[in-house]
């Protein structure tokens, strides 16, 4: 189980590429980190530019755009702010 203080991994479901996202840190830096290229605008979880298909995993869903009930469908998820609650999350990227 993933929370804060937890790293977990982020598996790249187009490429099978996997990146490591540090306890405090965002999947989106991470990707960035890494040289993938994601779109995003805000970075706070209020625009929905960085939206992104969930493959497999459960995220911890921390933006202000997805209503309750998208959230428990976790069919997609918000990389700038949210992050995982299994230790692996495997996106459509
Ligand atoms: S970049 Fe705006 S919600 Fe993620």
């Amino acid at each position: 189980m993933a929370d804060d203080n937890t790293a977990f991994t982020v598996k790249l479901a187009q490429s099978g590429q996997s990146i490591e996202v540090p306890a405090g840190g965002t999947i989106l830096f991470s990707l960035l980190e890494a040289g993938i290229e994601v779109p995003f605008s805000c970075g706070h979880g209020i625009c929905g530019t960085c939206e992104t298909e969930v493959v497999e995993g459960r995220p911890d869903h921390r933006d202000f755009i997805l209503t309750d009930e998208e959230k428990a469908e976790n069919k997609t998820i918000m990389i700038c702010c949210s992050r995982s609650r299994t230790d692996e999350l495997v996106l459509d990227i």
